[in-house]
């Protein structure tokens, strides 16, 4: 049977931020009892890193928090992937553009910054931290966690009862 629900994260390189939000998700999704109910991906909007592991920065960030994300591989969104998602997350605003772009005049679901779901972060972009240091990929974590969280508890409220 396919998922009642789909989520798509979308970054620039799928090796970073999306990835992240890919990996925290599924943990948050498992943990919960609904792996069958919510289907999960990340994509990049660039194809630089297409079939890589996610950067080395990026694992051990999530290492740190108890997450492992060693499994995911990159992939760039293509076409198809408005017929499938029900959410399509932007990590920035950048990547929201290149999606809206992409957008098919029929699609019905929710195209959209991630951070629209962590309170207090609506509107804001999680930063790039690809040319940044160690401690932007610990920023970018406590961010994806607060929306990782959001959004579980909107599409409870919103799909799931
Ligand atoms: P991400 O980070 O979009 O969070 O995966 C980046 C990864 C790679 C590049 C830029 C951002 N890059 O220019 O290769």
């Amino acid at each position: 049977m396919s998922h009642p629900v789909s989520v798509l994260f979308v970054c620039l390189g799928n090796i970073c931020r999306s990835p992240t939000a890919h990996g925290v998700f599924e943990t948050l999704v498992q943990r919960q009892g609904l792996a069958e109910v919510i289907r999960i991906d990340s994509a990049g909007t660039g194809d630089w890193h297409i079939g890589r592991a996610p950067d080395p920065r990026a694992l051990q960030a999530a290492h740190r928090r108890g997450h492992d994300i060693t499994h995911l591989r990159a992939r760039q969104v293509v076409a198809d992937d408005f017929r499938h998602f029900d959410y399509i997350l932007a990590m920035d605003h950048s990547n929201l553009g290149d999606l809206e772009a992409m957008r098919p005049h029929w699609y019905q679901g929710h195209l959209g910054l991630f951070l629209d779901f962590a309170p207090g972060l609506e509107g804001m972009a999680v930063p790039d931290p690809y040319y940044g240091g160690e401690e932007g990929f610990d920023q970018v974590f406590d961010m994806v966690d607060a929306a990782a969280r959001g959004l579980l508890d909107h599409i409870r409220s919103h799909h799931l009862r």
